[in-house]
């Protein structure tokens, strides 16, 4: 344990199962520890460094906006906010935008708004989220997810309702018009990388539309290319009512945000909602330097095009290993499923020089960033190979 791991482990509260690697810095897909190790980063932060490390968009960015304006409060109006406004409601069709610091808060002011508007047309049932969900850790977010978040956590606030995910029956039993909205992810990444079915999804959103319930898509995750599309939802072609983003938004600058319409936006009025940091000029440069460039970089092409190759690379790797229960996935949100516990697997792959994921037990998750490419892909393989072909079952 080196010295920044010891001053961790007796001041900070013991949260995190942390890696014995103490990062100190990034530079494109690698990042370098204390000791001057090398790792190849197919985590990115868990899908927030969408442009790598230290990318010259986001450095110029903090470096211009920081010597001129980094926080006002929302009293003001600021260039940057109305500036990312603009472009985040052009690029996804969406009206209005409400700006946060991160997911949870993002599923937090959507949450609000949704009851409101709801109550406004006199519904007071739950809002809806499925099993293996993972909404954030606030305490109305871990009531949408699963009950290993919850446990401990009594009494947890009334209104929601978990349904079994991807089964249509369940949701039209228990959906109706009372029900205030409806929280999906387009593919579950805590849960471990499972993606919505189409036919799931697009009956869903019929009746949601039917019984006048909100459909929120929380794309968290799966926001800005992650899925090789610019939202995860656009797989489905449907349109959301509400979805909230972070993560890759800031490209590691923490920022979330909320995109709806007019016209259920007007749901709250002035005094309902609001933030002291949310939107602040720093965040909001960043976030605009960010989404131009996965845009402008064709960063969306090239996680769709990496994403199969990743798929393909995996698929023929797994048919040789008996550990390995499934590989699934959409552009590069992959996860490979196992039939024995992924943490070894994840500090072997630290070992060899890899940042993998280890999520919902036994599935390595794999987020690299949208910059990646195949000669990064076939070393992640190759040595992923290597690890796998050890283990017994
Ligand atoms: C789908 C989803 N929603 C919400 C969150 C919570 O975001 P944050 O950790 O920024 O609060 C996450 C974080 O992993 C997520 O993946």
């Amino acid at each position: 344990m080196d010295s920044t791991q010891e001053l961790e482990r007796s001041y900070h509260f013991d949260l995190y199962r942390r890696l014995p690697v103490t990062l100190v810095k990034g530079k494109g897909i690698y990042v370098w520890d204390s000791n001057g190790d090398k790792y190849l980063d197919f985590l990115s932060g868990i899908a927030v460094n969408a442009l790598g490390h230290s990318h010259p968009a986001i450095v110029k960015a903090i470096r211009i906006q920081s010597q001129r304006l980094i926080h006002t409060s929302n009293i003001y109006y600021t260039i940057p906010q109305a500036r990312l406004a603009k472009l985040l409601c052009g690029l996804s069709g969406y009206e209005r935008v409400f700006f946060c610091n991160s997911g949870l808060e993002a599923n937090e002011a959507a949450i609000k708004l949704a009851r409101k508007t709801g109550n406004q047309k006199g519904k007071m049932g739950p809002i809806v989220s499925f099993t293996g969900a993972f909404h954030g850790r606030s305490v109305a977010s871990i009531s949408m997810g699963s009950e290993k978040l919850q446990k401990g956590f009594a009494p947890l606030p009334a209104g929601f309702l978990k349904l079994p995910f991807n089964d249509l029956k369940a949701a039209k039993e228990n959906i109706n018009k009372d029900t205030i909205a409806v929280f999906v992810e387009a593919v579950q990444g805590e849960g471990g990388v499972i993606p919505a079915q189409k036919d799931f999804i697009t009956a869903l959103h019929q009746h949601c539309r039917e019984n006048d319930v909100l459909l929120i898509f929380d794309e968290i995750q799966t926001g800005f290319g992650r899925t090789g599309n610019l939202f995860g939802h656009m797989h489905f072609g449907i349109k959301p009512d509400i979805i909230t983003v972070a993560k890759a938004l800031g490209g590691g600058f923490p920022i979330g945000a909320v995109l709806t319409t007019d016209e259920i936006s007007r749901g709250f009025t002035y005094g309902d909602h609001g933030t002291t940091f949310g939107g602040n000029p720093l965040a909001c440069s960043v976030a605009e330097a960010v989404v131009t460039t996965i845009i402008n970089k064709e960063l969306i092409e090239n996680a769709q095009k990496q994403g199969i190759y990743l798929l393909s690379r995996l698929e023929k790797m797994t048919r040789k290993l008996s550990v390995v229960n499934e590989v699934r996935g959409i552009g590069l949100m992959v996860g490979v499923e196992l039939k024995v516990p992924c943490r070894p697997i994840m500090i072997k792959m630290l070992e060899r020089g890899f940042l993998v994921n280890c999520t919902s037990e036994k599935t390595i998750r794999l987020l690299p960033p949208l910059i990646v490419r195949k000669r990064e892909i076939d070393s992640l393989v190759k040595n992923l190979y290597r690890v796998l072909s050890r283990e017994k079952i």
